[in-house]
């Protein structure tokens, strides 16, 4: 008789709280396609984390769909992924609440995003951008996932989710699986291009490359890229000394699948002035391809409709399984 093994599971999710970027890419999705025949994925639009800042209704609408139509467009077939709305799945906003009361002050005042929120937002430093990682450790722990795919930003929290995970299990037994964060070896940390000692983000906009930028506008920014003061204009991986050059290089090495040896070897004698053109074209063919498709599938918005419907669904089954023990354990009232 053919053995039944039970998949492993993933689970991952991105804010639509701007467009998707390279370090988006590099750092996430990327890791996350081309996992189903192992994992049974879990991938969400994170949009309640997004209102922990003001956002635009209308926008926050737009981008929550052109994000499902990107995770589409990067590989993530839907009928081997479970693609879904956080917000279409109400088991999230109640595993939160209850995880809140298992998350300690302490804990969530060491958080480096909040202290890098806070300070972005000092006029709106709100309740949610505090308590966010408990919702966050709610979105993963809902799905009982073995393996987290997330870039290095995301590590903190996720250990957090592990920490509350087991003060929770160490109460009421063995009711949340304690997940893994997986961070990739090279793209977990994506700077910006034009200013290479911050994280790429799209609230830089300049050093920042999203998925669906024109090429020649994903080319300009390779090209004004900032390199290094040195007078080496050599091509040589050293982040502390040569911090640009090293970030083009991990950038290089994640879209071609080169070694750094292999990048140092192919610029030998050729100066940043070659290097940084032959960098954009790469991102731009990687690029291409996804932003093609996703234009395409923007235009179906019945076929987009229809899988975000059915993966709320599909996660909702699976959140609830979860959420009906979490209840029971805690002395909730059956109804
Ligand atoms: P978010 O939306 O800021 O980022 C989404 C993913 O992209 C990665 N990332 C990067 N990786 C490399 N270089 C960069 N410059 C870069 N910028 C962003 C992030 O590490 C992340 O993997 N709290 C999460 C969203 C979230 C989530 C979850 C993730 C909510 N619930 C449950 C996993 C599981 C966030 O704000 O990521």
């Amino acid at each position: 008789m053919e053995e039944i093994v039970q998949k492993k599971r993933m689970l991952s999710g991105i804010q639509p709280s701007g467009d998707l970027h390279l370090g988006n890419y590099l750092g996430a999705i990327k890791n996350w396609s081309g996992r189903a025949e192992q994992f049974d994925c879990f991938y969400f639009m994170a949009d309640m984390h997004t209102i922990t800042v003001r956002q635009t209704p209308a926008d926050l609408r737009r981008r929550t769909l052109e994000q499902l139509a990107q995770y589409i467009a990067c590989g993530l077939d839907p009928e081997k992924n479970t693609l879904f709305v956080q917000s279409h799945v109400h088991q999230h906003a109640e595993l939160g609440w209850v995880l809140n009361c298992y998350t300690m002050f302490g804990e969530l005042s060491r958080m480096t995003q909040f202290k890098d929120k806070s300070a972005k937002n000092a006029e709106n430093i709100n309740g949610g951008l505090f308590t966010y990682p408990a919702l966050m450790a709610a979105d993963i722990l809902l799905y009982q996932p073995d393996l987290v795919p997330v870039g290095h930003d995301q590590k903190q929290h996720c250990e957090l989710t592990r920490d509350v995970a087991q003060r929770f299990n160490s109460i009421y037994g063995d009711v949340f699986k304690i997940p893994e964060p997986y961070i990739p070896e090279t793209g977990a940390r994506v700077m910006s291009l034009n200013a290479p000692e911050s994280k790429m983000s799209k609230s830089m906009p300049e050093g920042c490359v999203f998925l669906m930028e024109r090429p020649e506008d994903i080319q300009r920014k390779f090209k004004r890229a900032i390199t290094d003061s040195d007078t080496e204009n050599c091509v040589r991986f050293d982040p502390e000394n040569k911090p640009g050059v090293a970030n083009l290089m991990s950038i290089y090495a994640a879209v071609t699948g080169k070694t750094y040896e292999e990048i140092e070897t192919e610029f030998a004698g050729q100066g940043y002035g070659a290097f940084k053109p032959k960098v954009g074209e790469a991102v731009i063919e990687t690029l291409r391809p996804i932003r093609e498709e996703a234009s395409r599938l923007l235009k179906d918005k019945a076929y987009l409709e229809g899988v975000y419907r059915g993966g709320a669904e599909r996660a909702a089954y699976e959140a609830e399984k979860t959420l009906r023990k979490v209840y029971k354990k805690i002395g909730f009232l059956a109804r």
